[in-house]
């Protein structure tokens, strides 16, 4: 991966935004976290998403999906397969899914064979439900800092063969976006452009149905609130989270809260409604994951037990259950939407 790092800083003139940093070490072919095949799901990976704690998150959000009652199902980013297999072992749906991973495609298809459809790229027309959890996350982000002397773009150059922070006057959309928002210097945090453009892209194409984003992050007064003057950057390398984004360059999973203001202003631009926003824990409850879980044989500690684990996992405030949001953009659907019954904090946006 150095090497490669190497080529890109000094083919650009000794410095790369840290999107693009972001974008070579997560993605590119062959050598990128996700591009590569070591084993980042699970007990032996690097962290656990909620499909993979076990079937009660996809089983309860099969109810929300039911509600709308819609077979078409888009699913970006989908990891292992496992919310895909847990979605297909109950309803016979029209299941796609689009996945940039060459290797994580491949184990999706071993796992869910004819079942789904991959995608090589955003269909021209989208219907029905889409899905992205902790996808957002995972696109590159801009790392911006507030000084005294303006507003700067950090990125990434090589001092004595390492790389390291080094900023430069921010510029473009860049400096436009950060202009906007109210960051007390010193500060520094980052900005998803990419991920807007995501979004933006999603929504155009979105004739009629729901796009779920379940992620990690909050809204613009919290993301950039002048305490967290240090972003929201995060490594997880082997279950340890650590804050410097160059000590294992696509060897580790790297990411950024989510800015769900700003995705659900990329949404509205492009004409969506915002159905919903959110904590994961307030979804699922409105979902109705007590009913989910009291289908289990309750008698049966054996199978009890594991459920009511991944439960608290999920839902507590200590783990999944207040980080981790639900927002839900959409067109031609009516409102309230099961899982923002209650709770529903879109006004906080
Ligand atoms: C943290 S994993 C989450 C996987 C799965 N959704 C889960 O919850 O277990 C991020 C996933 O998004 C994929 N990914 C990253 N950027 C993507 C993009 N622009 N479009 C589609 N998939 C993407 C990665 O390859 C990976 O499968």
């Amino acid at each position: 991966m150095l090497p490669r790092l190497r080529e890109e800083i000094a083919g650009s003139g000794g410095w790369i935004s840290f999107a693009r940093y972001m974008e070579i070490v997560l993605h590119e072919p062959g050598l990128g976290y996700y591009a590569g095949a070591a084993q980042k799901f699970g007990p032996q990976g690097d962290f656990v998403t909620a499909p993979e704690l076990g079937s009660l998150f996809g089983r309860t959000l099969a109810r929300q999906l039911a509600e709308l009652g819609s077979r078409e199902v888009l699913e970006l980013g989908a990891g292992s397969g496992a919310l895909a297999a847990t979605l297909l072992s109950r309803e016979d749906l029209d299941y796609r899914i689009l996945e940039t991973s060459a290797d994580l495609r491949a184990r999706q298809q071993a796992r869910l064979g004819a079942r789904a459809k991959w995608l090589e790229r955003l269909p021209e027309r989208i219907g029905g439900v889409v899905l992205a959890n902790e996808v957002v996350d995972a696109l590159p982000v801009h790392a911006v800092a507030w000084r005294a002397e303006g507003i700067m773009e950090r990125g990434v150059s090589l001092v004595g063969g390492r790389l390291t922070w080094s900023e430069r006057p921010a510029s473009g959309e860049l400096l436009e976006t950060a202009k906007g928002l109210s960051a007390p210097a010193p500060y520094e945090s980052e900005i998803g452009l990419v991920a807007r453009a995501w979004m933006r892209e999603l929504a155009t194409r979105l004739d009629q149905g729901a796009i779920f984003i379940i992620d990690y992050g909050f809204p613009h007064r919290e993301y950039y609130h002048p305490q967290r003057s240090m972003g929201t950057l995060m490594c997880h390398y082997r279950h340890q989270a650590h804050s410097d984004p160059f000590a294992h360059p696509g060897e580790e999973d790297l990411t950024a809260h989510v800015d769900f203001t700003a995705l659900a202003e990329a949404a509205s631009d492009a004409g969506l409604e915002v159905l919903g926003y959110a904590t994961q824990a307030q979804f699922l409850v409105n979902c109705g994951i007590t009913e989910v879980l009291a289908e289990a044989n309750l008698d049966n500690a054996l199978h009890y037990a594991p459920l009511a684990a991944e439960a608290q996992k999920l839902l507590s405030p200590s783990e999944m259950g207040e980080l981790f949001k639900v927002l839900a953009v959409g067109r031609g659907l009516a409102r309230p939407l099961l899982g923002f019954a209650r709770g529903d904090r879109a006004a906080t946006l």
